[in-house]
């Protein structure tokens, strides 16, 4: 029940591991270090990176409990540094930086979803004192034009638009229709704090649940795991008017447990991987796409990591973070 960082380019190296798909033996790496424990029910993590001192970047990690869960700040040797609570239920969490407020002052955002509030907390960081403030407005709610497991937000991922420097949260559900599963809202700065403004309503999802989301700024693409029937890439810029699915990673003699998180690690502005958890009990499994072209699969990694929830990876220190 901790998030753990795993060195990342480790996996370059190792070619042990049991485990068979499609009759090739998977490549293995073990955590480097793991963080203090938290309360319950740790469901994603985001990470934050310094401006000049990376050193004092951030992970940022959310408690998924009822009612009174939190979200816990950790410094990169692991150690809980600040612990926000009773935050009812909260999910996912994305950071994006330089969401601008006036003329000459920018701000970086970390934006969760309240689950069982039906919206979404929206905080920003005090970079001198390493501590997150909360600039929720009072217009943060989602999905309301449905009510129960239709209005309780799960997933989340921050877009913000290289053209205009606009910031958007897509937002998934517990549960929902098969067409237009998914909401993007795009984030206002109104006196002192962030409101949202609905876009649209678009995806489709034929799984039991979408919970990972994750976009591709530069590019312009949004993933997310629809059950286990495969991953869907769309447009994310509302101003393009291709609206309908421009990709599917078909996903059907892959995955094995839950997929739980996706990631995206760039090596270039136009290249790089598409990394996705399988959630399996002692065991967890990464797979890896490429994140140009349509996105072919590279390979699968295994870990000893029990049943991983979120994922997010950076490549400014090669670490990649699970959820244990
Ligand atoms: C912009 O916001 C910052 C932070 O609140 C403030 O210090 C600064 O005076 C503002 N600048 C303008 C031009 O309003
Ligand atoms: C989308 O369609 C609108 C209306 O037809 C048009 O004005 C706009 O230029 C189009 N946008 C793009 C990116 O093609
Ligand atoms: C995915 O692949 C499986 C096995 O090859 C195939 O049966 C299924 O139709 C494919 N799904 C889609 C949506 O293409």
């Amino acid at each position: 029940m901790s998030y753990y960082i795993t060195l990342f380019f480790i996996c370059i190296y190792i070619c042990l591991g049991q485990d068979l798909i499609n009759n090739r033996v998977l490549p293995f790496i073990e955590a480097s270090i793991a963080t203090e424990s938290v309360g319950t029910d740790p469901d994603d993590p985001a990470i934050w990176i310094h401006p000049n001192q990376p050193e004092l970047s951030l992970i940022i990690g959310t408690d998924k409990k009822t009612g009174t869960g939190g979200l816990y700040v950790f410094n990169l040797d692991g150690k809980i540094i600040q612990h926000i609570d009773n935050i009812d239920r909260p999910n996912n969490v994305d950071v994006e930086y330089g969401f601008k407020i006036n003329e000459t002052y920018f701000i970086d955002l970390v934006v969760f979803t309240e689950r069982l509030q039906s919206r979404l907390r929206i905080f920003s960081i005090n970079i001198n004192i390493r501590q997150l403030y909360e600039i929720t407005g009072r217009n943060t709610n989602v999905f309301i034009d449905s009510i129960g497991k239709a209005a309780a937000p799960m997933g989340l991922a921050l877009y913000k638009r290289p053209s205009d420097k606009k910031f958007y949260a897509i937002v998934s559900r517990k549960s929902g229709p098969n067409y237009n599963y998914l909401g993007q809202y795009e984030l206002i700065w109104n006196q002192g704090l962030v409101d949202l403004k609905f876009i649209r309503y678009f995806g489709d999802c034929r799984g039991r649940e979408i919970e990972s989301i994750v976009v591709d700024d530069q590019l312009g693409h949004v993933y997310y795991c629809d059950g286990s029937y495969g991953i869907r890439k769309y447009n994310v810029d509302p101003s393009t008017n291709q609206t309908e699915q421009i990709g599917f990673i078909n996903t059907t003699n892959l995955w094995q447990g839950d997929s739980e998180g996706l990631a995206i690690y760039t090596t270039s502005d136009r290249n790089g991987y598409l990394i996705t958890t399988d959630q399996i009990s002692r065991g967890t499994i990464f797979h890896i796409f490429e994140r140009q072209g349509t996105n072919s699969y590279i390979k699968s990694i295994k870990t000893r990591a029990d049943r991983t929830d979120g994922i997010e990876v950076t490549k400014i220190f090669f670490f990649m973070i699970g959820v244990l």
